[in-house]
């Protein structure tokens, strides 16, 4: 144990007292001296368990689980430290060889159930009727948007007590607030995901909600240096897409509330600064970030699968590399893809063991870190310091600068990822080569060249002829963040992206993307009756499959998405109106007849009830 584990253990036991009351945590404008730097692994004593290790080792590669994940979340029986002694003595009684169902006889005796330091929350601030199915006139879909707002309600978490009590008997990360979850195999927050859920729940009117989950992220910053891919102590080597800044800023533009934002401002600096310092690589005399890992081994929650695929490399080194570049792809959000592939000619055919993350520049993690900088100096200039909104807009110029120079192409009419290893561009499309209209990482006088660019690049790329969504890639690997698979984060930053733009081309052609995404997630709904985490582009209504784990349903990022473009369109949008140009399904013909009998059953009905019984 060594000494930076003290305050850490001090910061949980706090915890543990002011774990039910809200908002008690200050974000005052010293804290940068509690903010914990350079918290490693080793600084979690379930690290030793969920981590790494021989235990984590043979309980993995015994394949008990059908999900890796399944093991990592189980609860601790006994301490972290008389775990690994039994599993010691255990190992020595096996002669170091025990057979699965020992293995399994182990785990029994020595773990709990997954999900068990979580238990469904009701959120206290949910309501019925929030405003925004105001705005929703058609009758379909403002059901709809009522069900997605109950979906809330399912997906609300809290962390059972004995968490801040018992820290180490879990692999979950101790927050004093309750959360929002994604669903399906994920039961605990992740980070990114957090950015659509929150937007959602501010148009949900669910404001203590939102709060409460950036304040949990505040004060993982606080106590770790940086928001770890989700909620578990196995994911401490990486981060995600930086949308804590983000985060605030939407809470800040929905409530009006400048403080919240000017108090949060150490944090969201050190956030930011950890990243320029643990990211950056140089690319044609600038500095750019990109995505990495800072632990070592196969990714805990996939680690049998990690095994098997980095069984091709011959040494350790290799094997160590490949995990890395694997756990850097997880950082991203995009786990797995085509994106990361560079082949031995420099393209991106070929298959995972040939991901190469670390050495991808990517646009949109470059277009992020500048649209913090901007927003940290944004809230600086609320408080009226001077020198810092100097300083902040200085390093978002830098950063705007090195996008303009490495990643913006002239000729393509797009950003382009950068490869560091045959020092080119990556001519290949996926959503993020667009990122920078979402956050406005571009010169705004040059609004009408890139508007004119982006609409030829989209045009040569055929990205409007898709019944489903625009898809990550247009490559087919069986990996999930490829073709034909859509993802709702994407088809959201494509659509506020052209819209942001602004010219009225670029506007017509977000309208209309928007609205076909409404439109196919409420087809596959009325058929399914669920919500899904990824969609399917050649099919409308279709949802999607493929990679590592099974289709996840719930799902908090989509509903977000959902909630915001009801919102957004809801006047103008009729699910039997047909502004696409795509035929109406059967299945939605005879929904609109059954829904015209309900109709008439409803009011003859009122007119039988008035007459006789009134
Ligand atoms: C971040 O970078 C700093 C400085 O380069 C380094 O000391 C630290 O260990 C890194 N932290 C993590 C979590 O990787
Ligand atoms: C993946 O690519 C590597 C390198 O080209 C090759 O050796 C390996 O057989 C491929 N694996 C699969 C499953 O196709
Ligand atoms: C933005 O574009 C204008 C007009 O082309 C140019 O004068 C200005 O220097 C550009 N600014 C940046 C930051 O590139
Ligand atoms: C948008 O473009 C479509 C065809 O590309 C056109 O039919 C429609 O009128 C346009 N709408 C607006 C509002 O410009």
């Amino acid at each position: 144990m060594n000494k930076s584990y003290t305050p850490l253990l001090l910061l949980l036991s706090c915890f543990a007292i002011v774990s039910q009351a809200r908002n008690v945590i200050e974000y005052a404008a010293d804290s940068e001296n509690t903010i914990e730097k350079d918290v490693t692994a080793y600084d979690f004593p379930a690290c030793q368990i969920y981590c790494y290790g021989p235990l984590l080792h043979t309980v993995q590669m015994a394949n008990i689980f059908r999900d890796s994940k399944t093991f990592v979340d189980m609860k601790l029986k006994k301490a972290p430290e008389k775990t690994i002694e039994e599993f010691d003595a255990f190992m020595e009684s096996k002669n170091n060889t025990p057979s699965d169902d020992d293995v399994l006889q182990f785990v029994n005796d020595h773990f709990d159930e997954k999900g068990t330091e979580l238990e469904v929350w009701t959120p206290t601030d949910w309501k019925e009727n929030p405003s925004f199915l105001d705005n929703v006139h058609d009758p379909d879909l403002k059901q709809w948007g009522a069900d997605l707002n109950a979906i809330w309600k399912d997906l609300g978490r809290k962390m059972k007590e004995d968490v801040s009590k018992n820290p180490d008997y879990y692999s979950i990360i101790p927050v004093p607030n309750p959360v929002i979850i994604p669903g399906g195999r994920f039961i605990e927050f992740y980070y990114w995901d957090s950015y659509w859920i929150i937007r959602g729940l501010l148009l949900s009117e669910m404001q203590d909600t939102a709060r409460g989950m950036i304040e949990n992220f505040l004060s993982i910053v606080q106590r770790i240096g940086f928001i770890p891919n989700g909620g578990r102590v196995y994911y401490w080597g990486r981060s995600q897409p930086p949308l804590l800044t983000a985060m605030v800023k939407a809470y800040v533009d929905f409530t009006k509330d400048d403080l919240f934002a000017i108090n949060a401002l150490d944090v969201l600096e050190h956030e930011f600064e950890y990243f320029i310092n643990n990211h950056t690589v140089q690319a044609k005399g600038h500095n750019l970030v990109a995505y990495r890992d800072s632990s070592t081994g196969p990714r805990p929650e996939s680690y049998r699968e990690d095994v098997e695929s980095a069984k091709i490399f011959d040494t350790e080194e290799a094997k160590e590399a490949y995990y890395s570049e694997l756990k850097s792809a997880a950082e991203s959000g995009m786990d797995f893809s085509s994106r990361w592939f560079i082949n031995s000619d420099g393209t991106n055919t070929g298959n995972l063991t040939q991901t190469k993350t670390r050495s991808i520049v990517p646009v949109e993690l470059n277009a992020i870190l500048y649209w913090n900088a901007k927003m940290i100096a944004e809230f600086h200039s609320k408080a009226d310091n001077v020198d810092k909104v100097q300083e902040y807009e200085a390093k978002a110029h830098k950063i705007l600068e090195a996008i303009q120079a490495v990643l913006w192409n002239e000729d393509v009419g797009a950003w382009l990822d950068y490869d560091l290893i045959n020092n080119k561009p990556r001519n290949s499309f996926v959503p993020t080569n667009l990122a920078p209209l979402w956050v406005k990482a571009y010169n705004i006088s040059d609004s009408q060249k890139i508007s004119t660019a982006v609409l030829k690049y989209i045009e040569e790329n055929d990205l409007d002829t898709f019944p489903g969504g625009v898809p990550n890639t247009l490559i087919q690997t069986g990996e999930q963040w490829d073709y034909p698979n859509v993802w709702p984060p994407m088809q959201y930053i494509l659509v506020e992206g052209l819209d942001n733009l602004g010219t009225p081309e670029a506007k017509n052609l977000s309208a209309r993307w928007g609205q076909r995404w409404v439109k196919s997630n409420f087809e596959a709904y009325r058929e399914t009756r669920s919500m899904f985490e990824k969609y399917d582009a050649e099919k409308f209504g279709g949802h999607g499959g493929g990679g590592e784990y099974d289709v996840q349903k719930g799902f908090g990022w989509t509903n977000g998405v959902i909630i915001e473009w009801l919102a957004k369109y809801g006047r103008e949008l009729s699910i039997s109106g047909n502004t696409d140009g795509a035929a109406p399904s059967k299945s939605l013909i005879s929904l609109l007849g059954v829904a015209t009998v309900a109709l008439i059953a409803t009011v003859a009905g009122r007119y039988i009830w008035r007459t006789w019984f009134k």
